[in-house]
């Protein structure tokens, strides 16, 4: 059951104060210090846009007062040093790389499993690496990137990878050399027992994998298996800790140590060679500490809620009458608005009067939003009761490729 929050609690706008910097040797002394460092108390738990909107905890200010500042890029700093250590043996990989975001993360380990061209990737038409990363896997890899859709329209399949992989070396032809999955995707989990049916054609083909894994965290949450059961399967895996585990900044990329030494170059070329980073690397092991929890299966941490209460917006959508685009796993709903006759920029409007921040037809509830459930059900069951009970807002059709971002 979630831990509710009493709505009066919830500061959607305007600092907050602490008492944290009053420990650091030079800062304001005694009196309190205003700031924005009040997790699920702060706008981000009415804000059901994307978990990327979660925002950090008085918890991670006060471990970014204790860690080291030394240089990461002499890998020098302990905290920076710790954290890609512990992230490396909660995924059973050899060696962790922190990264700013998770496309760098993705770039990074694209970039380190290729090497000499003629190369493709092949992924699902969705994934984040070919929607979202602005052309970078074309940009920094010069890879050919052959999309696939899945048939069950919910996560690729090895007949769907075998219908379109390119083997062999005929000359006409770019061999597929990495393949690249992603999950969760769109807030659905890929079966354990798929992506290693998966793994072993590729290894069977020396083909490198790569997880997209910035919400592996919620597939592993879900219950569909541990960190490092994915984590086996792959040669190298992004895990955001800014998404759904409330971290302000950066990702992990884990593979072996050499595809890591690799990594860590490439990271330097493109300038994200890190100097201080001990205040980035210890808010995010706070993030993971809290979130995900200790143990591999995130079964320990504040992520399962998050889960509850999208079960619970389904439930609520579907009660009124709703349809979906997708299956709710983790901690994503997919509304059909076309079903509902209801346009996303009337349900953003709606979203609005009702003191919640909405965006196309996605629902997100990440734990800061679930620690405060009862007061965002409440808010959301007036803006569903708007929705059928008006007649269709549907406009035209949009031109061109549709993003979750406009
Ligand atoms: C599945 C997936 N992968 C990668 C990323 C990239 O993460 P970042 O925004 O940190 O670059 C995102 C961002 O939302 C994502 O959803």
């Amino acid at each position: 059951m979630s831990r509710s929050l009493s709505p009066s609690a919830v500061q959607t706008s305007g600092p907050s104060t602490t008492r944290a910097l009053s420990t650091v040797p030079g800062a304001v002394p005694a009196k309190e210090v205003p700031n924005s460092w009040v997790g699920h108390k702060g706008p981000g738990s009415l804000d059901l846009r994307s978990d990327t909107q979660t925002t950090p905890t008085a918890s991670m200010l006060q471990a970014i007062i204790a860690c080291t500042l030394r240089d990461d890029v002499m890998r020098e700093d302990q905290t920076t040093n710790d954290l890609e250590a512990y992230m490396a043996k909660m995924t059973g990989k050899e060696a962790g790389l922190f990264v700013l975001s998770g496309t760098m993360g993705n770039q990074l380990a694209l970039r380190s499993l290729l090497s000499q061209p003629p190369y493709g990737v092949l992924c699902d038409h969705r994934s984040h690496i070919v929607q979202y990363e602005a052309g970078g896997v074309s940009s920094l890899t010069g890879a050919h990137v052959k999309t696939v859709v899945p048939r069950n329209n919910i996560y690729l399949t090895l007949e769907d990878i075998q219908a379109s992989v390119v083997l062999g070396d005929d000359v006409h032809a770019c061999p597929t050399r990495v393949i690249s999955l992603e999950n969760t995707l769109n807030g659905m989990v890929m079966p354990l027992a798929e992506v290693r049916r998966i793994a072993d054609f590729a290894r069977a083909h020396d083909i490198r994998m790569h997880c997209d894994g910035a919400r592996l965290w919620e597939a592993a949450a879900s219950g569909a298996g541990t960190l490092p059961e994915f984590c086996a399967l792959f040669d190298t895996v992004t895990m955001c800790f800014s998404k759904g585990l409330g971290a302000p900044v950066g990702s992990i990329l884990v593979g072996t140590a050499d595809t890591m030494k690799r990594a860590r170059w490439t990271r330097k070329a493109i300038g994200g060679g890190l100097r201080q980073p001990g205040l980035l690397t210890a808010a995010a092991r706070v993030a993971v500490d809290e979130a995900f929890g200790p143990t591999p299966d995130g079964q320990s941490g504040l992520l399962r809620q998050a889960h509850e209460l999208a079960k619970k917006v389904e439930e609520m959508w579907a009660a009124k009458g709703g349809k979906f685009i997708h299956p709710v796993e983790t901690n994503m709903c997919w509304l059909d608005l076309d079903a509902a006759g209801c346009s996303a920029a009337r349900l953003a409007e709606l979203g609005r009067e009702a003191g919640l921040t909405l965006s196309g037809n996605r629902i997100v509830t990440h734990y800061q939003v679930a620690m405060n459930a009862e007061e965002v059900l409440s808010r959301l069951d007036r803006v569903f009761t708007q929705v059928f009970s008006e007649g269709s807002t549907v406009t035209e059709p949009k031109v061109g490729a549709s993003s979750m971002y406009t």
